[in-house]
């Protein structure tokens, strides 16, 4: 396990011949905000970062504390911007998308940490405006569009032999397993008790927890065995100080959220340490799949040959084998050829829909 100083050492060491290109989706506050100042700071603000949120208050403060490096040519060759996003909705992601590509020629980095607050309620669920459940569209299915639409920039990094990492960080690293039934998890919306929402537990809110950290795992593994030239990383952040780092529960459990949330706050950290840990994981990685815990550590990994072509659509028993990835074992790791062929099936149908 690398310590606190280990990894602020190892990224003190990184200095890029190029002008890195990082998306923060997140960026606002938080786990990524920690990570786009980390970035700010080592590349003494040489860098072009852009926040996507939808604050733009607290970005326009964020991106004032960045350094400004001093052109002396006067080419101005490095950028701090806010981009406005509504996670929420996938259109507005997709938009995002195209504005970026058409004016990008690359993205090195591509972070995505934005939950929100409804993504930690286990009291209650519902669906966005656009019919996604309420915990699965910021946490899986706008990631999954951020990938997906971002993946040419990321490309084009690499081949210009530079840095090319799409890293989500959520919770990885549980082998939490994807359920071949009910992905968009409307039947245990239905069968929830709605007189009781946001009073006692919610199955469907637990669930949706839950499921967003094993659809991440599929993510993760169908972008990883697709392009095996980048790196892509789940990781866990663990314990961290930031605004929607508390559990929500309603009245009838708020004794019980206060605890877990008074106790947590001994073992949590800053979000500025636990940067240092993202950016170490950030770095450490030239491509492949990562599995990675809250300091950065592999908990496992695996590197396709540059050539290799995923397979996920046979029906061999192995196939169905949870924690099996195109044949190789992977540790944390809760999908299967075949939940995580169903599960991209099924996504990509739901976001036909908000073109
Ligand atoms: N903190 C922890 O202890 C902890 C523990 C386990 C896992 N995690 C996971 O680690 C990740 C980062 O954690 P965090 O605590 O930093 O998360 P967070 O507080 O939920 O993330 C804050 C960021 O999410 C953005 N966001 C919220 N709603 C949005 C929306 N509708 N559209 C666009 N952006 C939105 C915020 O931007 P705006 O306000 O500008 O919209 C802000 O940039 C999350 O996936 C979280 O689930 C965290």
């Amino acid at each position: 396990m690398p310590t606190l100083a280990a990894a602020e050492a190892s990224n003190a060491a990184w200095a890029p011949s190029y002008v890195p290109v990082a998306i923060i989706a997140g960026g606002t506050s938080g786990v990524g905000q920690g990570i786009a100042e980390a970035l700010a700071r080592q590349t003494k603000g040489r860098a072009h970062i852009i926040l996507i949120g939808r604050n733009a208050g607290a970005a326009a403060k964020i991106i004032a504390s960045f350094p400004k490096p001093v052109d002396s040519d006067g080419d101005q060759d490095w950028t701090h911007e806010f981009v406005a996003c509504d996670a929420n909705s996938m259109a507005s992601v997709r938009r995002v998308c195209a504005e970026l590509r058409s004016r990008l020629k690359r993205v090195n980095f591509l972070v995505m940490t934005a939950a929100g607050p409804r993504g930690n309620s286990i009291t209650y669920s519902g669906e966005t405006d656009e019919g996604l459940d309420d915990h699965l569209s910021m946490r899986y299915f706008s990631r999954y569009l951020y990938s997906k639409e971002l993946m040419p920039l990321l490309l084009s990094a690499r081949e210009q032999g530079q840095h090319a990492h799409l890293m989500t960080v959520l919770g990885a690293g549980h082998d939490m397993p994807i359920p071949s039934s009910d992905l968009g998890l409307v039947e245990a919306r239905r069968t929830s008790i709605k007189f009781l929402q946001g009073v006692v537990i919610s199955i469907a809110a637990v669930k949706g927890v839950l499921r967003g950290v094993a659809y991440n795992d599929g993510l993760v593994a169908w972008f990883a065995a697709h392009h095996p030239t980048i790196a892509v990383t789940h990781i866990s952040p663990g314990h961290v100080r930031t605004s929607g780092s508390s559990m929500a529960a309603g009245w009838l459990l708020a004794p019980l959220a206060w605890l877990f949330n008074f106790i947590c706050s001994f073992i949590m950290i800053s979000q500025d340490e636990s940067a240092q840990y993202m950016l170490h994981a950030l770095l450490d990685a030239d491509r492949g799949l990562f599995i990675r815990d809250n300091h950065g550590d592999v908990v496992s990994a695996h590197v396709f040959s540059p050539d290799y072509t995923a397979r996920f659509v046979d029906d061999s028993p192995t196939a169905r084998k949870a924690g099996l990835l195109n044949g190789v074992p992977m540790k944390g790791y809760g999908g299967s050829d075949a939940t995580v062929a169903a599960l991209i099936n099924y996504t990509e149908r739901v976001l036909a829909e908000f073109k």
